[in-house]
């Protein structure tokens, strides 16, 4: 397969934040867009089987004979919420990969993307996180996605599909409202005249990678990435002191941030390494302060998220 083949792609969580760059980028690519998702897709031409993947009549409306591809984002985001709610997570990030994939093996679905997460492998302290290090999740959330990628490996080794999985860092850029990670904290605050907490000293190390690059991985999987793991980060990880300086930059906002201390479980640093996708021919290419400027432009303070996603987020 190669991009601009013009697959038919499904693409579930397709109107969420990282869904919808997804789905412009692959229709960017030629490629034919169906979605699956609770919420309708805001462009009413992309067909979308509105329902919720834990109903099975759900799945079949969705992966259906002709489809060639599914990139697979529909989970339950959010680390506290899975700690407050581990079955309903399992159901949903797990039990649901697995309906989508014996769905994908039924008709004969050639690649299954997964959008997972460097939460896989819990805490390695100071180190760089790699694809090498065992699966040692420190949460339901992590569990979840390790569990998926474990179901993805399955299936490719016994019906061939090919199964990416993409370890997403940080994900920021416009559209992001809705979410509570550490940079929508930030426009939230440089919008309302409000303040962030800062953990610590703040020289944690964060990696983020703009939604863009995202979506321009996610489709270079689809067209042809093996199956396995491949991290996805921007091209250097920043302090979270770096992170809160270029934000007062572009919104021109003082921000003020308050330091506290450090929370137990508190990762003291995120640094990948993006060794792997960069020898696929990915390469990010968004700078921070583009980035932010990009999620500033279009921000809405005023998104609503779930509870549990404003609840749940770390930064
Ligand atoms: N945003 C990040 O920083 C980040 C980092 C690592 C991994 N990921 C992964 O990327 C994927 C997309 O994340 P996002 O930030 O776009 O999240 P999001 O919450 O903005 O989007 C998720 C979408 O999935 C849909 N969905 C959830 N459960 C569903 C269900 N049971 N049935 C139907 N639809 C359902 C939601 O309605 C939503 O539109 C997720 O799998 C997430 O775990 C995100």
């Amino acid at each position: 397969m190669s991009a601009g083949d013009g697959l038919h792609v499904l693409v579930t969580g397709a109107s969420g934040f990282i869904g919808r760059h997804v789905v412009a980028q692959l229709q960017r690519e030629g490629h034919r867009v169906s979605a699956v998702d609770r919420v309708a897709h805001p462009d009413p031409e992309v067909p979308t089987v509105v329902g919720d993947l834990l109903d099975a009549e759900v799945r079949e409306r969705a992966v259906v004979p002709g489809v060639d591809a599914v990139v697979h984002l529909a989970a339950i985001t959010s680390v506290l919420g899975s700690i407050e709610q581990p079955a309903l997570v399992h159901a949903t990030n797990v039990e649901t990969t697995a309906g989508l994939l014996e769905l994908a093996r039924q008709h004969g679905v050639g690649a299954f993307v997964l959008a997972s997460t460097n939460a896989v492998v819990g805490d390695v302290g100071t180190g760089t996180i790699t694809e090498a290090l065992p699966l040692a999740p420190l949460t339901p959330y992590g569990a979840t996605k390790a569990a998926a990628e474990m179901l993805l490996h399955g299936y490719a080794g016994s019906f061939g599909l090919r199964a990416p999985m993409l370890r997403l860092t940080n994900v920021y850029g416009p559209g992001m409202g809705h979410k509570d990670s550490f940079v929508p904290r930030l426009l939230r605050a440089a919008a309302t005249g409000g303040g962030v907490q800062v953990f610590g000293d703040g020289e944690q190390r964060r990696d983020l990678v703009h939604v863009a690059d995202v979506a321009r991985a996610m489709a270079m999987a689809v067209a042809g990435w093996p199956t396995g793991p491949v991290i996805i980060g921007g091209a250097r990880s920043y302090t979270v002191n770096e992170i809160v300086a270029v934000a007062r930059e572009v919104t021109g906002a003082p921000i003020p941030a308050e330091r506290v201390p450090a929370r137990a479980g508190e990762m003291p640093a995120v640094v990948v390494d993006v060794g792997r996708a960069r020898g696929l021919g990915f390469e990010a290419g968004t700078t921070l302060v583009e980035g932010v400027r990009s999620a500033w432009a279009d921000f809405d303070p005023a998104a609503v998220g779930s509870a549990q996603e404003r609840a749940g987020a770390r930064p």
